[in-house]
């Protein structure tokens, strides 16, 4: 299949509408990550999302949608805390996760009984989603256990072939995806960090951060959200965290140079490292991070690199998002630099 490349304007939305009406597969721009789009009412327009990413089909996907009206024939019931985090946080990078309803086909939700919902806030997302008049499933745009992709030519490489349409609205603004949380009455479980922080969620009710957010899932445990089941966002490389002060970061990674080796670092650290680097925010730039993220780890293939040394970000606000994907990314490899001695 020939897989087009198109400005997200008139024309390039139009197309796509069409496409999409008639049960295709679009990849299209969001302000978090590039989507692979389709019908969310269709279950054969779901199962070519999950083929032409090579997706589990057991990994529900995130049903997009333009105005807030949208949501109730998705869902059995909506709780009022809902209502409220959407008066506040959209259009935006929050997906919500409701009881589903009968409208919603069980390939949509990889057969659980609940929907993920999200409002995208890209404005040619929110046109298509619109002038197609449908609700759009859409998972991110790599190939299945490849970085998420920020930019149309990330989508480019992995789905060419595979999809007739790709539309570019450029860069992603957020650069993670978007932060999915379980609603109950008065209190939120979160079950992925993205740019809704859990500091922004904390103003409007009690946040309950899940152990799988910052931790690796024990053989046999249940996932709450299927996805933080797999290995993620990994390059082929091996991505090492490191743990510790700058000091002892540059020390550690200069004294493990060597070919393949490299590192994810900022300009003012790049320039004492003696190692080749791939530029990623500094420390307290958890937002510069998170747009550059996905795009550094595609580098890290690009280059050949064997090992990526990184520097574990700060927890606060959307660095929590980067240390969850970093941690993923990383199969949880971290070596903390204050027990070992950092000449290793
Ligand atoms: O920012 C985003 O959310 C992007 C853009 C394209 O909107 N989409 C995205 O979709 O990241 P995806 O499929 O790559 O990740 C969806 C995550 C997965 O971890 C999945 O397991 C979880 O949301 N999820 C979806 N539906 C769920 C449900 N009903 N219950 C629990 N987790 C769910
Ligand atoms: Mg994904």
């Amino acid at each position: 299949m020939e897989t087009k490349l198109l400005p997200a304007d008139d024309k390039g939305i139009a197309l796509a509408c069409q496409l999409l009406r008639q049960g295709q597969v679009v990849g299209i721009p969001t302000e978090t990550v590039y989507g692979l789009a389709a019908n969310a009412l269709d279950p054969e327009a779901a199962h070519r999302i999950y083929a032409a990413k090579g997706r589990p089909s057991d990994n529900p996907l995130i049903v997009h949608i333009a105005e807030f009206q949208d949501l109730y024939p998705l869902v059995a019931h909506c709780p009022k805390l809902a209502e409220e985090l959407a008066d506040a946080f959209w259009p935006g990078p929050l997906t919500m996760i409701f009881p589903k309803s009968e409208k919603v086909p069980a390939a949509t939700t990889g057969g659980m009984d609940t929907v993920a919902v999200r409002m995208p806030a890209h404005p040619a997302a929110r046109r298509i989603i619109k002038e197609c008049g449908l609700p759009l499933a859409a998972p991110s745009a790599n190939l299945s256990g490849k970085p998420s992709p920020t930019k149309a030519s990330h989508v480019y490489q992995d789905m060419q072939g595979r999809i007739p349409l790709i539309l570019d609205g450029g860069d992603c603004q957020v650069g993670v995806e978007s932060t999915v949380i379980a609603v109950h009455e008065d209190s939120v479980r979160l079950l992925r960090p993205g740019g809704i922080t859990v500091e922004m969620l904390s103003g409007y009710c009690d946040v309950i951060v899940d152990d799988g957010v910052l931790h690796q899932l024990k053989e046999g445990e249940k996932a709450l959200s299927p996805g933080m089941k797999y290995k993620h966002y990994a390059p082929s490389a091996q991505v090492i965290l490191l743990d510790g002060p700058e000091e002892a970061f540059i020390q550690y990674v200069n004294s493990h140079a060597g070919e393949g080796v490299y590192a994810m670092a900022g300009e003012q650290e790049a320039e004492r490292l003696t190692v080749p680097t791939l530029l990623f925010g500094g420390e307290h730039e958890e937002a510069e991070q998170a747009r550059q993220l996905f795009d550094c780890l595609r580098e890290c293939d690009e280059k050949g690199a064997k090992t990526v040394y990184a520097r574990l970000p700060d927890s606060k606000g959307v660095g929590l998002a980067v240390l969850n994907r970093l941690l993923r990314a990383a199969g949880f490899a971290v070596i903390s630099l204050d027990k070992e001695d950092a000449h290793g």
